[in-house]
């Protein structure tokens, strides 16, 4: 599968009953100093036709999208036929390109009222989740192919509870560690009710990895560091998973050097609009070949570069899908790449500063679209499922 992922609060726009939503306005220049509010972000909940029509022309024969909660459920006890009606349309769009359906049923942000009353860390927070995951199982079986059940725990409980700069905005690792445990639950009863509902459904969660490395030169203190690292961040939530889980979401952006204890700072941290967040494309190398052990299909559900100008993108494309090839020739079972991300979006706290799009989206200018030369190069990958020769040797990939 070759396609692109995004997710609903970060392009739809105007997700008024989301927690995200009064938060952004509350919390402006308090937590995060001044950023953008999400607004109507890239209109998608209105634009998604032009949206497909451009993975469409791109030719991307999936993608991966997700359901706000939200809308679905905007009070603990109403479910929005019209809602689940609109998300219907938004995947025929999609089923009816041919283009296979990667559903997430939640990305970050919460319903309001399911944040008001404690949110991750209410002990009823997965049996609550699960009414929804329910809902969505009838209300969509025929229309999606993989199932997410929930984007990224340890990200959100990182920023939500530890750094505190998403909502709820705590520094507080007990509570931490009750949201994760019932992250975690809540997939596995998630898991549980979509295999009840469609007997033939494909689930697993997207987990963002964070990968560890040291260079030959570094000490013995830094590779057993890293082991721990690599344990704490990529082993940990699949070993509570496992057993519910058809296949492995990977979010695979970087890989942290450590040298004598230390970060390394080198130039591959020049290359994105992140900061902090060097690339490296042998590290999903690494990272794929550590998961076979788990004997599970791997899916990409997302990896990308912010870089507004396009001067990286086509390499980091290039480079990470080599990569990828390389780990499938000694036996990873990799099903599918979804690039983050199809068009530029609200990236969270920092607004829309960082482009990660394939499809440049102006602001000023009715958020009209227009494909970056990195998406044509894509396109052709996409469509000829190979990378072409020349381009391994523009960019001299190892
Ligand atoms: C995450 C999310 C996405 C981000 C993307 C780029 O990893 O935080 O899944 O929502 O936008 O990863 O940071």
């Amino acid at each position: 599968m070759w396609g692109t992922a995004t997710s609903a609060y970060q392009i739809e726009g105007n997700n008024t009953n989301s927690d995200w939503w009064d938060w952004e306005k509350k919390s402006f220049g308090k937590v995060n100093g001044p950023h953008d509010i999400s607004g109507e972000a890239c209109d998608s909940y209105n634009r998604y036709g032009e949206d497909f029509n451009l993975s469409d022309a791109l030719n991307q024969n999936a993608h991966r999208l997700s359901i706000e909660w939200a809308r679905i459920q905007p009070r603990r006890d109403y479910f929005s036929c019209s809602e689940i009606n609109h998300y219907r349309r938004v995947l025929e769009d999609l089923k009816k390109r041919n283009i296979k359906t990667v559903v997430t049923l939640h990305h970050f942000t919460n319903p309001k009222w399911f944040a008001d009353m404690g949110g991750w860390e209410n002990a009823n927070a997965p049996e609550i989740f699960t009414e929804y995951v329910k809902r969505c199982a009838e209300s969509f079986a025929d229309l999606v192919d993989y199932w997410i059940t929930i984007n990224e725990p340890i990200v959100l409980i990182g920023s939500g509870y530890v750094v505190g700069i998403w909502p709820p905005n705590k520094k507080n690792p007990i509570k931490a560690l009750v949201a994760l445990v019932n992250l975690i639950k809540a997939h596995n009863e998630g898991y549980r009710v979509l295999k009840k509902t469609i007997s033939n459904s494909k689930v697993g969660f997207a987990h963002n990895i964070t990968r560890f490395n040291c260079s030959k030169s570094s000490n013995f203190l830094d590779s057993v560091v890293i082991k721990v690292l690599n344990f704490l961040f990529t082993d940990l939530v699949y070993i509570f998973t496992k057993n519910s889980s058809d296949f492995f979401g990977v979010n695979y952006y970087l890989e942290i050097e450590l040298k004598n204890l230390r970060v390394l700072n080198d130039d591959r941290y020049g290359k994105t609009e992140m900061s902090g967040w060097p690339v490296s494309p042998q590290g999903l190398y690494r990272l794929l070949l550590a998961l076979k052990k788990y004997n599970k299909p791997i899916l990409i559900t997302e990896n990308g570069i912010a870089d507004g100008k396009d001067v990286y993108r086509e390499e980091f494309i290039v480079s990470h899908l080599y990569n990828i090839f390389k780990a499938i020739s000694q036996g990873s079972d990799v099903i599918g790449y979804l690039y983050w991300s199809l068009l530029d979006n609200f990236e969270w706290h920092l607004g829309y500063a960082k482009k990660f799009g394939l499809i440049r989206v102006d602001r000023e200018n009715n958020l009209e679209r227009t494909l970056r030369n990195s998406a044509y190069t894509y396109a052709d990958i996409c469509k000829n499922n190979c990378i072409n020769n020349s381009l391994i040797e523009k960019y001299k990939i190892k």
